[in-house]
This record gives C-alpha cells, structure tokens and sequence, in this order.
C-alpha cells in the first residue's frame, strides 16, 4: 500500500506531510500513518519540533465522510489528536486550501498554526447535520471565544486566513513559501524555547445562560427544522462551564446523536449528490468543452436580469438584448437596484457596482451577438416567440457559439429544429431570482452536443450553481413534478381545507412557504397565462377543478401581493398575509357549484396528497430517463423548489419512508377519490421497486 502520510526530516525538524487526494481527508490509513509518524517524531531524540502540512490543493478537508453511518474503523479521529497534542514536542500545522472540520481540529490539536493568505478553515459539520466531532466545540470557544465560535459552527461557512488570525484561531498568515515559512516558524520557536500551547489547558470564558438563549432565538429561523445547530450550543454550554475532558465527552455523546439521525442521513446524501450530479455517463475528462468570454442575454425582465448577473460577476461580460432601449434601461436599473440593495448592507462599494454594471452592454440589435461564445434567451414562455428569436440567433451567431433557452416548460428540440445547428441548442432553466436560486436544470435536447453539454455542466459549478441534467418533457424535472403538488393542495381547498391551514402544513413541514403563499409572492397571473397558453395549444386540464380558484382570483384580478389581494388578503400593502373571507367564501361556492362536500381534512392527508404526487411524477421522470439519477431530482426540489433539506429531497424521503408504504397510501388514494384523471395511478416504477422491497437510491437504469 502506498504511504499517504510520511516523514522526513530538515535538520532537527520533523516534516509530516498527509498526500491522499484529493481532498486529503482523514481515511482510517490517513489515520493510522498519522499516528505511525508522529509516535516516530517523537521517540526520535533527534527531533526537536514537528511540522504537519498537507501535499496537493488543500490541507486536510475533514474527516472521511465515506466512512459516516458504516461501522467505526480504528483508530478513530480522538486518537490522531491525542498522539499529536500528547507527544511532549512543538508541533505546528502549516494550513493551506480549505482546512476544514476534522482537518481544523486536528490543526487546533497542534501548538501553533500557520496559514498560506489565500487559505480558509472552518467547521461545515453542521452542513452535514453533525457536530464537529474531535474536540473542535471545546478546543475552538478556547481560542477563539464561544459566541465567534458558535458563529462559525452554526453557519458552517469557513472563514479567511486573515480573519482567523484576527480572532486568534491561527497565530500568523504567511504570504511567502508554506513550508519554507513554516520551517523558518519552527526554528525561531525552537530558538526561543517556545512552550508546548495545548488549547486543552486553555481557559475557557464565562458565558453566561441568558447569552445562550439570546444566540438560540437569534438563529431560530434559519435552524428551523435542523437537529445539529441545538447540539453545538449544547457541546459549547459544556466547553464553559465544565472540564476539557468532560466537555469533549458530552460532545462524543451528541456527535453520536447526530451521527444517528435522519437529518444527517439526508444531508450527507444531498452532499454526495451535488457531486454526482457533474458527473454525466457519456462524458468525462476527456470531453472537450468550449470556452465562453462572452455572454448574451435576451430579454432584460426580471429573469434576463437575474441571469445576466451570474456573468458578470465573474467577470464575464454579458450583452443584454430587448427590443427597446426602454425595455433595457428598466432592466439594468433593476440590477442596480439589486447591487444597491447589497451595498446598503455593506456587501458592496460604489466602486464595485460600477464595476460590473460596467460589463453589462445593452443593445437592440442582434447583429451585435455575432461574436459570443453562449446566447440564454429569456423571453416570454410562448414558442412562437421563442421560435422567432432563435431563427435570428441562428443567422446571425457565429459558428461554435452555444444557443440556450431558459423556458421553463417547452419543447427545447421543437425550438432547436427552427435553426440549422440544433447540436449546438439547450435549455438552461434558472430560478427566479436567478442571481440566488442555486438550482440551474442543463436541458439536453436530443441533438445537443456532448462538448455543449459538458461545457455546460463546467459553467454551471464556474457561476456557484448546481447544474441538474433533464431530459426534454413538458415542465422538466421540477415543473413537472410541481404540477401535481398544486393539483393537490387547489383540490383539497375544495374539498374543505383553507390556504392558511394547507400552508401552515407544508411550513412546518420544511417548506420556507405554503403552496398560496407562494402563489400569490409569484402572482396568481404568472400560472394563469401559462395555462391559457397551454389551451391554447390543446393542452387545457379536463378537469374543471384543476386550479379553478387559482383562475376565479386571476379573473377577479386577485393576483397575489402585487395587487395586495390574492388567496390572502394583504391590508394596508403589508406583506403579511391574512386569510380572506372572500377567498373562503368564493372556494364555498364552488364547492358547492360541483357538488363537492367539505369536510376537515387532517395533517397526514393534506402532507401525503402534497408530497406524494412529487415522489409518483419523480418515479415516471426516472423511469423515462428524463433524469439520470432520483437523487437528481432531490436536487432540483431542494434548491429549486425549497423541499427541506433535511429530509434529503423527494425521493429520499419516500425511500426513509418505505416506497411499499407510498405506493399503499396512493393506492388508497385512488380508490378512495376515483381515477377518472389518473391523479392516483402509481407510477409503475414505484409499483415495481415497492413490491420488490427497493429503493429509489438502488434502482440503476
Ligand atoms: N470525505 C470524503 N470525500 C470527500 C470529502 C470528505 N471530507 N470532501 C470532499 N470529498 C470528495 C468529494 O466527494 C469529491 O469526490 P468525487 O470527485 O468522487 O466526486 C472530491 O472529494 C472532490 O470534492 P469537491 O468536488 O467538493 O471539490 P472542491 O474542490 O469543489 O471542494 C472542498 C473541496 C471545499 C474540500 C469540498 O469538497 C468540501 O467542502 N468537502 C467537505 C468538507 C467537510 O464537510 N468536512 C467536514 C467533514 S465532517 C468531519 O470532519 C467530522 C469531524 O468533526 C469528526
């Protein structure tokens, strides 16, 4: 077996150097070596101070979350530290790249800590529903403080070199050679006749009980849900207020917890998914991918906006095409707005907005998109419109240059067939707000060429989003499966249950908001023309419940908070919504009007008819190979769609919950309301895997 930890030796100075790419994370052989070399260091009397830096892009990124929910390897993390903070000699950790969770506690188990300028630490566990688990909730409040600690455990977001030095969690950032500069560390140290520092005998400061639950109701909102945050206030309570070695058994006893819950299962799955997700099967690092320099956008509304500002923000410059200059003036003063908005919270300068506004270049003429690499076209979702804009593309764009649609529901193939260059077409389905939403679905049309693909599966990471691949159906992965969570929660509105009730539900559920919240934040308009247009090419619902009270609100003009009434009442222009008599004796009526009669509907219902026609569309969508992987689609919900993260996506959660006991409940349900629609029919391979005992997880195409 090849060393992935090894020693030599620079004069009187131990070098311990870790080299298991890629990330170098703490593997049960990156342990045992670890312990190998420095029980070595120390018993040689010619060893006078240890150095452990990492080979490659980063210093230990944690420990190896392959080896979570599996049986304890040994030796464990707690063992490394131990050898490394009991072995009587200087030991300095020279950080590089990203020095994270266990990779972090085990540089705070050294005496002295040095790092690269450009490098980052931080403990991200919480990310991954868990604590950190080798000492860093006791060592960290010790160095750093408890609240700038709890500050950097809760949110997970590694912090700067500088920063760390600022707070006292590295001793010195080095602009010059690493491990030239660490040595040169060691020697002065060595020359000083430095202490041994272990953090373990550093005090902790008093924090008193109010201060905790202060920190408690300042996070509620953003811990809503999640299981680890409690758990590292509770590990940092028993940091101040007990013995190291006490408190680093209360954090084993929560780590433990954690470990064993189901919200860390469901986010050490979105974390191996994200990365999936990159990786296509007919593609790989052999496929060329093009360059892009330079962008166009069409249409400067709020999407083209949004998008545009993906771009520019990392420099490239993007050309934003409408069809007047009024159209465009309107859009970039939204961008604008938008920075502004960033500058006022002291994000962003004066300078930095001009800067980028700087690489927005509008025009009406498309002659002036001949010479980009990427056209997204983000005009309104009508494909005679969209058809129009790509037979111009098309005669005017250079040979090479990728052509995207941003439609959220039409056929992409249908609008690559109008050009003569259908391999080079895709769709490209951003989020609104499209400079947040993480989500970006890569629609792979059936000519789409594999280097425009891959091209755009690279981007997609370059603009920090998460590119899911789709196959070409109506809505993609996510609306399509959307149009089935709405279908539910506007039927049960008729069958007796109120939007506030519903809404609740779903809320507490994980959802940031209820179904009508969102509707009417979107605007009860938006649906509507999309269904008028989609009648209008033979596509109308024949069910004359589907989103009935959704269109009766449109029609009376009840378009959401922009008209400061839709399924809530929002008096006085306030955002808050009240429920509405009106909506509530409007929904009566027509209950009435199809002999529909109301009644109360419980939790488990209006949770199940919401959430189960998301797993039963996510199986036909699987199936049709529309995408690649279930855990795909639990990709798209979560940052598409604000499923909670915590219980992993749609498919996830249908596989936690038993996909025999999902496809019982939807045979319940079309027994029970009747099939006339198929609403009900099991998707046949749920059917299968259920009576098979799988799970969405195993099934491989
Ligand atoms: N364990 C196992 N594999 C890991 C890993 C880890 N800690 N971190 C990254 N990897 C793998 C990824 O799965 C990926 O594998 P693949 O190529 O087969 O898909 C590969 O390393 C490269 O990762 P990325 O694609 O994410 O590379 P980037 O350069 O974009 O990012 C990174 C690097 C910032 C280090 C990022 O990978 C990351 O954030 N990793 C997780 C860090 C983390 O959460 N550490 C804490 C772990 S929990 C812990 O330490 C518990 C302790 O307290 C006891």
């Amino acid at each position: 077996m090849n060393n992935l930890v090894t020693l030599t030796k620079h004069n009187s100075i131990a070098l311990i150097a870790v080299n298991s790419p890629p990330v170098n994370a703490l593997s049960q052989q990156v342990r045992s070596e670890l312990i190998e070399c420095f029980t070595a260091a120390q018993k040689d009397d010619d060893v006078a101070g240890i150095i452990l830096h990492c080979q490659g892009r980063t210093f230990i990124a944690g420990a190896d979350i392959t080896e979570f929910g599996k049986p304890p390897l040994s030796p464990d993390l707690n063992a490394v530290i131990s050898t490394i903070e009991g072995n009587g000699k200087p030991v300095l950790a020279a950080l590089h790249g990203t020095a994270l969770g266990g990779g972090f506690e085990v540089a705070m188990a050294c005496d002295y800590r040095l790092a690269e300028r450009s490098a980052k630490v931080g403990l991200p566990e919480v990310l991954l529903g868990l604590i950190p688990g080798a000492g860093g909730t006791q060592r960290l409040p010790r160095l750093v403080g408890a609240i700038p600690a709890l500050d950097i455990m809760v949110s997970g977001k590694p912090i700067s070199a500088s920063k760390a030095e600022a707070i006292g969690a590295v001793d010195k950032v080095v602009d010059d050679e690493l491990v030239a500069a660490a040595i040169a560390y060691m020697e002065r140290l060595l020359a000083d006749n430095a202490p041994l520092r272990p953090v373990r005998n550093m005090s902790a400061e008093h924090v008193s009980e109010d201060s905790f639950s202060e920190y408690r109701r300042s996070i509620a909102k953003q811990a809503r849900g999640y299981f680890a945050p409690e758990r590292i206030i509770q590990a940092v309570q028993a940091a101040v207020s007990s013995s190291f070695d006490d408190g680093l058994a209360k954090e084993r006893e929560l780590f433990i917890e954690c470990l064993k819950s189901p919200e860390s299962e469901a986010l050490r799955h979105l974390f191996f998914s994200e990365r999936q997700a990159a990786k296509i099967p007919d593609i790989n690092a052999d496929t060329p991918t093009r360059t892009i320099k330079q962008v166009a956008v069409v249409g400067a509304g709020t999407m083209g906006g949004g998008i545009a500002m993906n771009f520019i923000q990392i420099g490239i410059p993007v050309r934003i095409v409408d069809i007047s200059h009024e159209a465009i003036e309107r859009g970039l003063a939204t961008i604008r707005k938008n920075y502004e908005r960033a500058l006022s919270k002291g994000k962003m300068t004066e300078a930095d907005i001009e800067k980028l506004m700087s690489l927005l270049i509008p025009t009406i003429n498309y002659s002036d998109l001949s010479e980009v690499d990427l056209v997204i076209e983000a005009a309104f979702e009508n494909m005679q419109i969209k058809k129009e804009i790509f037979r111009k593309l098309d005669g005017v764009c250079k040979q090479g240059a990728m052509l995207a649609t941003n439609t959220s529901t039409l056929d992409v193939d249908e609008i690559a067939a109008v050009t003569q260059r259908p391999a080079d077409v895709l769709g490209l389905h951003f989020f609104s707000p499209a400079n947040v939403m993480r989500l970006l679905e890569v629609v792979r049309g059936e000519h789409t060429a594999l280097d425009v693909l891959a091209t755009a599966m690279k981007l997609s990471k370059k603009i920090n989003k998460i590119g899911v691949m789709s196959g070409v159906c109506f809505g993609f992965i996510g609306n399509r499966m959307l149009h089935g969570y709405g279908r539910e929660a506007g039927l049960m509105l008729l069958e007796g249950a109120t939007p506030e009730q519903i809404d609740k539900l779903v809320y507490d559920f994980g959802f940031p908001m209820g179904p009508f919240a969102v509707s009417d934040l979107a605007g009860n308009d938006v649906g509507a023309k999309v269904r008028e247009e989609r009648a209008k090419d033979g596509f109308a619902s024949k069910d004359e419940r589907d989103n009935l009270i959704s269109d009766k609100l449109y029609q009376l003009g009840r378009f959401g908070q922009k008209t400061a009434a839709g399924f809530y009442n929002y008096e006085d222009g306030a955002r808050t919504p009240q429920p509405s008599p009106e909506v509530k004796a409007l929904i009566a009526v027509e209950a009435q009007r199809l002999g529909i009669e109301q009644r109360e509907i419980d939790t488990e219902e209006i949770i199940t008819r919401c959430i189960y026609p998301l797993i039963n569309e996510g199986a036909r969508i699987l199936e049709e190979g529309i995408a690649l992987r279930a855990s795909d689609i639990d990709l798209v919900w979560i940052n598409g769609y604000g499923f909670p993260p915590y219980r992993g996506g749609p498919m996830f959660y249908a596989d936690q919950i038993g996909l025999r006991k999902v496809y019982d409940t939807i045979c319940r349900y079309r027994d029970t309301f009747g099939n006339e629609f198929g609403y009900w029919e099991p998707a046949p391979l749920l059917e299968k895997l259920a009576l098979e005992g799988k799970s969405f997880a195993e099934y491989k195409k």
